[in-house]
């Protein structure tokens, strides 16, 4: 290490190693902070909370200390003043004073912290975001004017903090440039409306969607949103539901020419296309959307897998894809199908249009299969028992309704689900802007104006949606 002998030069030794330590507190604050901004468990979020409060507090006695100590150099001298006024310094003037900026600049954001009842919660956070200037300053100090900026071990050091920092800046902070801070739906096109079945109708839309045979679209109409499957690229399939929102506005009003909202593809339930397995592609009525789109998948690479469609439908009349289906198992060079109807009525020819009359059962599937299975989730345990190595997609069976909870500005409202924690989960979950920091309460970065209604976690006009669940009808301003 270079520069004047540590004995002579104990204050402007303690000055320096202030100055690093105040440095690394700074990247350690700073990189936890970033880090927070995503999602994780409440447990997490709060112990990362304690480190990033922790060691802004150290940063900031550390940068007193840095410039304090300085005080004692005799060779610096350079007085209070020197200390503490940007610019006015003989030593390295520019780079000391960024040094002396970002000092002051950090005072000011950790007094911020304890007046942010009284600054507003919007306000705090906007104000909050130049804590990574603070690191800024901090680096461009140390480099342009640190006796050590020339030592490795320095360059090294900086390296090791900013490239995180910079990483999670960019990953975290900086919105994904298909997004722009806005909810990730595009409008797509309907480009013909095809009737499946008395119940079911598939929509094709444009343009058509990169996907993995069995994932589903997320589609919103009138600010509710529902998952649908795509039955093949740019296909979903829709069963109209007695008392469905969304699947009623999309069977009555929607026509060739107009467009919907979709976020997607989605989902982990596809199909392997390495395997090399017979694969027995099983569902029951609507469940017949995601694994149709597999069927079609393994015709169109020309698999040479053995392949059974396995589908269970009420009778002719509610059974979807009837046609495409037995098309697509006669492509194959080795496709067997199987279908049962429950109900079948007196335009049902058994052995034509159906195999067998009763509902699919695990006897139905050949042993040594790989198996997808898609069907109400009670079917789907049963099935599971005897093929526990199962993929499988669950139709959501009918929740109790909870309150409305809307999302004015993003025009979305959708009931709400006790199987979210809190308001924040539910806004992430239909990805909404929702801005969170601690997640445990104590930042308030969440905080968000309550429009009508009542949270179990209400402030001063607002809520802590972290922590919050509604009580009754809510209207939110997100
Ligand atoms: S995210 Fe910190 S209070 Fe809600």
């Amino acid at each position: 290490m270079s520069g004047p002998a540590p004995i002579e030069f104990g204050w402007w030794l303690a000055s320096r190693a202030a100055g690093v330590l105040a440095l690394l507190c700074i990247a350690v604050s700073v990189g936890v902070g970033l880090a927070m901004a995503s999602r994780m468990r409440p447990k997490l979020a709060a112990r990362l909370m304690i480190v990033h409060q922790q060691t802004a507090l150290v940063g900031l006695v550390a940068i007193a200390v840095h410039g304090i100590t300085l005080l004692g150099d005799k060779h610096l001298h350079p007085g209070i003043v020197g200390i503490s006024v940007p610019f006015v310094i003989d030593h390295a003037p520019l780079w000391t004073g960024l040094g002396v900026t970002g000092g002051w600049l950090a005072a000011i954001l950790g007094l911020s912290y304890w007046l942010r009842d009284r600054i507003g919660p919007q306000r705090w956070r906007r104000l909050h975001k130049a804590t990574l200037l603070v690191y800024v300053l901090s680096v461009a100090h140390t480099l342009g004017s640190g006796t050590d900026a020339s030592e490795p071990w320095l360059r090294v050091l900086v390296l090791l903090t900013a490239a995180p920092i910079f990483f999670l800046f960019v990953v975290r902070v900086l919105p994904p440039p298909n997004l722009k801070g806005t909810v990730p739906f595009r409008k797509l096109r309907v480009v013909e409306v095809i009737p499946e079945s008395a119940t079911v109708t598939s929509f094709a839309l444009e343009p058509a969607l990169d996907f993995a045979p069995g994932q589903f679209l997320t589609v919103r109409v009138n600010g509710q949103t529902r998952s649908y499957s795509l039955s093949g690229p740019g296909r979903i399939s829709v069963k109209h539901e007695p008392q469905g929102a969304v699947s009623g506005h999309l069977h009555t009003a929607v026509e060739p020419g107009d467009s919907i909202e979709a976020s997607g593809p989605f989902g982990a339930f596809v199909l392997d296309e390495e395997s090399t397995r017979p694969v027995a592609l099983v569902s029951v009525g609507i469940g017949a959307t995601p694994v149709l789109a597999m069927l079609a998948r393994l015709v169109e690479t020309r698999s040479t897998r053995e392949v059974h469609w396995i589908h269970g439908a009420r009778n002719g009349r509610e059974h979807p894809f009837r046609e495409e289906a037995r098309e697509l198992v006669h492509a194959l060079r080795d496709g067997h199908a199987h279908v049962r109807y429950s109900s079948p009525d007196d335009r049902d020819l058994l052995g034509r249009g159906y195999d067998a009359h009763g509902r699919i059962t695990a006897d139905a599937i050949p042993a040594g299969a790989e198996v997808y299975a898609c069907g109400p989730v009670e079917w789907v345990d049963q099935i599971r028992e005897r093929f526990p190595d199962l993929r499988s997609e669950s139709l959501t069976p009918a929740r109790p309704k909870g309150p409305a909870v809307t999302f004015a500005r993003s025009n979305v409202e959708v009931a709400w689900d006790d199987r979210f924690a809190n308001l924040l989960e539910l806004a992430e979950e239909h990805s909404l802007p929702a801005q969170a920091g601690c997640r445990v309460g104590a930042c308030q970065s969440c905080r968000t104006a309550v429009v009508a209604g009542r949270t179990t976690r209400d402030v001063d006009g607002g809520t802590l949606i972290c922590c919050a669940k509604p009580e009754g009808d809510l209207v939110l301003d997100l």
